[in-house]
């Protein structure tokens, strides 16, 4: 398959078709939440993103997602889904639930998340960890930097925008192995925004600071998220760094088994995804990037953002659903 043809597939995916997927995801998974039970959200929404890939005219093989084959039974790394043999082939990145922990307790900003690419696009990223860094869109190429000290990154930062440190925020997880960083950045006098989960939503919101407080995402997370999350940088700009962390002897198996050796190696966003994107997120829960799904009057209503790299445009999509058999 060429690339022209590839490039003719992800023509063929419309916004839409791309929006139903998430959708699909973030009903099924809205319908677990605040249940306390991870598994079982993600499980159903899993299965919801696969039916609804199974729609489209195309061959999607996943390239990051959050298991491997046997550990999970849809979605895992290396599936192929959807019109086999006769649908042009692309490539996926899928999160059915970022923030399972957020969803089985409804807490916010747990989201559907898919974005697709022509094939060999996507860096391909076991289930391990990545060291990230983003700023949004406006900034001079290699204006923060991993190697950099968190106190250099933010006083760069700071006079880029013309502001005092002190009027800079940064977003980190809340995680203890954070301590040293949460420390370096109070010191320097930046202001943190902890998160308790979904590094996905903190990557997309330096995009628009202005709104969101935050100005960069500083810390360690998914490596599949952080591919999720240089997908929507790449539709909608900004910078961004990773570099992949095995933290544990589980993580490095899964590092060696999927050939990664190198963890010096820094990844912008052109080496974790190239060419043309298509990226969706559909909010589960309330939250700071999207509302979540609310079941009401006979009718599923969902807040989905839409982004494309070639046009580079976003949409922000309300959907009323008011045939629910879609969702049975
Ligand atoms: P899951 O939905 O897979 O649990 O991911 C949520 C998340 O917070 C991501 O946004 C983040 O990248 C990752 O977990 C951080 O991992 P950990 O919880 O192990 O610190």
């Amino acid at each position: 398959m060429s690339k022209a043809s590839a490039k003719a597939a992800l023509e063929l995916i419309p916004a839409f078709d791309i929006v139903r997927i998430t959708e699909a995801a973030a009903v099924a998974a809205a319908r677990l939440r605040g249940r306390g039970d991870e598994a079982a959200a993600d499980e159903a929404a899993a299965l919801a993103m696969y039916r609804e890939l199974l729609q489209l005219p195309f061959a999607g093989t996943v390239v990051v997602g959050e298991g491997e084959e046997g550990e999970i039974p849809h979605l895992y790394i290396g599936e192929t889904i959807g019109a086999c043999g006769t649908g042009a082939p692309v490539e996926l990145a899928v999160d059915p639930i970022e923030g399972s922990t957020l969803c089985a307790k409804a807490l916010p900003n747990a989201l559907a998340v898919i974005a697709v690419a022509e094939p060999g696009s996507f860096l391909k990223v076991p289930d391990i960890y990545m060291d990230k860094i983003a700023i949004g869109p406006g900034f001079e190429d290699g204006l923060v930097d991993l190697d950099a000290s968190p106190k250099e990154n933010l006083e760069r930062l700071a006079k880029a925008k013309g502001v005092k440190l002190s009027e800079i925020t940064a977003c980190i997880l809340d995680r203890p192995r954070h301590g040293r960083l949460i420390e370096a950045v109070r010191k320097a006098g930046a202001a943190i925004r902890l998160i308790g989960d979904g590094d996905i939503a903190g990557v997309i919101h330096t995009t628009e600071p202005q709104d969101t407080g935050i100005d960069i995402y500083m810390g360690v997370g998914g490596a599949p998220e952080g591919v999720l999350a240089a997908a929507a940088l790449c539709c909608i700009g900004g910078q961004m760094q990773g570099r992949l962390m095995a933290a544990n002897e589980e993580q490095r198996e899964r590092a060696a088994a999927a050939g990664i050796k190198d963890f010096e190696r820094k990844y912008s966003i052109p080496d974790m995804v190239s060419g043309e994107v298509k990226f969706a997120a559909t909010g589960i829960t309330d939250g700071s990037l999207l509302e979540g799904v609310r079941f009401t009057n006979g009718m599923i209503s969902t807040h989905t953002v839409t982004m494309r790299s070639q046009p580079r445009r976003t949409r922000w999509i309300h959907t009323e659903h008011r045939d629910l058999s879609e969702f049975a």
